[in-house]
């Protein structure tokens, strides 16, 4: 089979993940197929995530989302195409789903209502306990997982996951995922409902583990805010299939296109758009505030400089 990647509609992306550590081929997902409920939730998707790859997949609500990364540890099978994990086919009777599930830790949309232990330590314990290992390896790993969460284990590990801020809980969550070290982490908005310092408190987690740990991440996002500033490529997606898969940067100059799709733009990005539409003629990629202060002051100098003929004031 010819490599996806090559596909003229994801040209951009070839070079960058030719090792694809997740690969979806043309894959639809419906839901109670053949009833009068029937949903199609996904149709024809198709990509790949390779490795140490930071991706984002955002899209309105109901436009498929957690559907599509479900199938990327197995939770779900596709209704049609095919999903590559790890080198598994999934479709097929007889696949490793353990080895799968190794791979890919899928963190759920309010993955607290999940947490169910007397201790932040027992829940953190669960998933690496069930792969088997001693209870001395099970230990390490809590440890090491709630570190990296931020969460001090000898504070923290004796508590009830109840007693906890909604942000804590969330590491938890978090932790117990990354106790089974796997290689790709799927994040399913990891902040959704948390207050602006919990949300933070993931993101800026989020953003360590990567610097630190060097995993791939999936992180399905509603704000483009957060997208914008920590993924090197997103993927939008509409009514189930994909509708724009692009670097960043590229995406968010797209901003029309992510309009039309009733998504908002980053706030930096549509401040730009807005300065350019007045007349300014600053470039509209850029994405921190950082950068749209010197991009908006690299403009203001041109123009006071009389470098910059579209301004028509020389
Ligand atoms: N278990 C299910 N049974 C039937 N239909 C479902 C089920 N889960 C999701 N759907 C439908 O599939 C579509 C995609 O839902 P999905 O939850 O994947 O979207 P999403 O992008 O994650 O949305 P959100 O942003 O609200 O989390 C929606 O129309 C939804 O109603
Ligand atoms: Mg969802």
């Amino acid at each position: 089979m010819s490599p996806r990647a090559a596909s003229p509609d994801h040209p951009e992306i070839a070079p960058a993940n030719a090792d694809a550590v997740i690969a979806c081929e043309d894959v639809s997902h419906v839901y109670q197929a053949g009833t009068p409920l029937e949903s199609v939730a996904v149709q024809g998707v198709s990509l790949r995530i390779g490795r140490g790859e930071f991706v984002g997949i955002v899209g309105p609500t109901g436009s498929g989302k957690s559907t599509l990364v479900q199938h990327f540890n197995g939770l779900l099978r596709p209704t049609s195409g095919r999903v590559i994990v790890a080198g598994e086919s999934l479709d097929r009777r007889g696949a490793d789903v353990r080895k799968v599930r190794r791979t890919v830790g899928l963190l759920f949309q309010y993955p607290e209502h999940q947490l169910f232990e007397e201790t932040v330590a027992r829940d953190v314990a669960f998933g690496p306990r069930n792969l088997g290992l001693d209870e001395e390896d099970v230990e390490e790993r809590v440890t090491w997982a709630l570190r990296l969460v931020g969460l001090d284990p000898e504070r923290f590990g004796p508590r009830s996951p109840f007693s906890l801020s909604g942000g804590e809980m969330r590491r938890v969550a978090i932790a117990g995922v990354l106790a089974m070290k796997p290689a790709v982490l799927v994040l399913d908005e990891p902040t959704a409902g948390l207050d602006p310092v919990g949300r933070r408190e993931i993101l800026d987690r989020v953003q360590s583990l990567r610097a630190e740990q060097k995993i791939t991440i999936v992180l399905v996002a509603h704000s483009m805010d957060d997208v914008a500033r920590l993924c090197e490529r997103i993927v939008v997606l509409h009514q189930g299939r994909v509708a724009l898969d692009a670097p960043t940067r590229a995406a968010f100059s797209a901003a029309d296109r992510l309009r039309e799709i009733g998504l908002d733009v980053p706030r930096v990005s549509d401040l730009l758009w807005r300065l350019r539409a007045g007349g300014l003629p600053v470039r509209t990629d850029r994405l921190t505030v950082a950068e749209a202060v010197d991009e908006i002051a690299r403009t203001m100098r041109a123009g006071a400089s009389g470098g910059r003929r579209e301004r028509g004031d020389a």
